[in-house]
């Protein structure tokens, strides 16, 4: 007998957001262990309180899982611990050990083994997926070998990258507000992990100390009113994330490979179980290479410069503009996933843009590129 666990967050507790989340997390244990659907006896799924919509058996139900003995329990509310979190056990009829057994932890649930967060798993640069017929495709139908293949691509990506200060941000923001979908911004995770540096009082520049503390860091992503917020250990730390000390140190910290790293099935999680908008540096050619659409925004230094002032009352032109630079060239210069454009990415001036103008651009490309798609929300 093998008794294989798993664990997944939902960002809602809403009848279609358990539902999927449950099903997703059962067929990646059955996928990643290689299990005959024939051979599990039991499934035991826990949630926690905050979770009270659906019972999430009925996906494995949904799966074909009509033999199998089923059932649902609700967890204890322990202080401090993962919300909104599904707990998957399967036991299944195989003659293997124990020590065997591929456990899976999905989305944010994925904080919970931090010894899973695995490095790079796709090839950068790989050409996106043909966008799918809606007549040949039915997103309807569930079974284990579909739900696995199709996984990727039943939600939309739209990666955005691009400089420091030319307005991913802004822009991911309200894109995503317009279609619905959930906004990653991915440079809070890297400020994230160097403000944890900077309160322990490791200096960015010292690569093996930053690598050192990076297993006592653990970065959740939640959404409040549809706000993203960061989550370091167990505090929320959004509202900190945005000194001119932490950009300075941030640039250092997001060269290292262990911390790219150790974000990478993060960022991919989240967009492997919604359509999200996620701005970084490398969201087109590293972390989502199979996005639907990928915008490279760009404006010169000036005008960001100017830009960046506005956030910063009473700053100095000079300083500012010094910043920048440095910041570009520690994100084009680094030897991982340094700032590039994806050779698929449209390029966006925003230099003589109005925000507007640089909006319907982005907005009517996306339109144009997911005309044919079927969204799953
Ligand atoms: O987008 P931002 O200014 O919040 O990013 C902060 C720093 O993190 C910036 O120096 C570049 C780095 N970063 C990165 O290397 N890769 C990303 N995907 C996002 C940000």
């Amino acid at each position: 007998m093998l008794a294989i666990r798993g664990a997944i967050t939902v960002n809602n507790n809403t009848k279609p957001e358990i539902l999927d989340a449950s099903r997703m997390l059962l067929t990646e244990i059955i996928t990643q262990n290689g299990i005959n659907v024939d051979d599990i006896v039991s499934v035991i799924y826990t949630a926690t309180q905050d979770l009270d919509q659906v019972y999430p058996a009925a996906a494995a139900r949904d799966l074909g899982l009509t033999m199998a003995g089923l059932m649902c329990y609700q967890e204890m509310l322990v202080r401090g611990s993962l919300q909104k979190c599904l707990r998957c056990m399967v036991l299944a009829n195989i003659d293997r050990k124990q020590s065997e057994a591929r456990h899976v932890y999905l989305r944010g649930a994925i904080t919970l083994r931090p010894d899973l967060i695995s490095p790079d798993e796709t090839k950068a640069d790989e050409p996106n997926p043909v966008v799918p017929d809606p007549a040949e495709s039915d997103s309807t139908a569930i079974g284990i070998d579909k739900v696995k293949s199709d996984r990727r691509e039943r939600f939309v990506s739209i990666a955005i990258d691009g400089p420091s200060g030319v307005g991913k941000s802004t822009l991911a923001k309200a894109l995503a507000k317009d279609l619905a979908f959930v906004h990653v911004d991915t440079g809070a995770l890297y400020r994230a992990i160097t403000l944890h540096c900077l309160n322990k009082g490791v200096k960015p520049e010292h690569k093996k100390t930053v690598v050192d503390v990076l297993s006592a860091i653990c970065i959740e992503i939640l959404y409040k009113d549809d706000i993203q917020r960061v989550i370091l250990n167990g505090e929320d730390v959004t509202d900190r994330l945005r000194s001119p000390k932490i950009s300075k140190a941030t640039s250092r910290v997001a060269a290292i490979p262990e911390v790219r790293a150790k974000l990478l099935d993060l960022q991919r999680n989240l967009a492997h179980s919604q359509n999200v908008v996620m701005d970084g540096r490398d969201i087109g050619t590293k972390i989502l290479p199979r996005a639907q659409v990928k915008i490279f925004l760009d404006a010169s230094v000036h005008s960001r410069t100017l830009r960046r002032m506005c956030d910063l009352p009473g700053s100095d032109y000079d300083i500012v503009k010094r910043e920048l630079e440095a910041r570009d060239r520690d994100d084009l210069q680094r030897s991982v996933a340094p700032l590039k454009k994806a050779p698929d990415a449209t390029y966006i001036d925003t230099t003589n843009k109005n925000f507007d103008e640089v909006f319907e651009r982005a907005l009517s490309l996306i339109k144009d590129r997911l005309r044919n798609h079927t969204l799953n929300i």
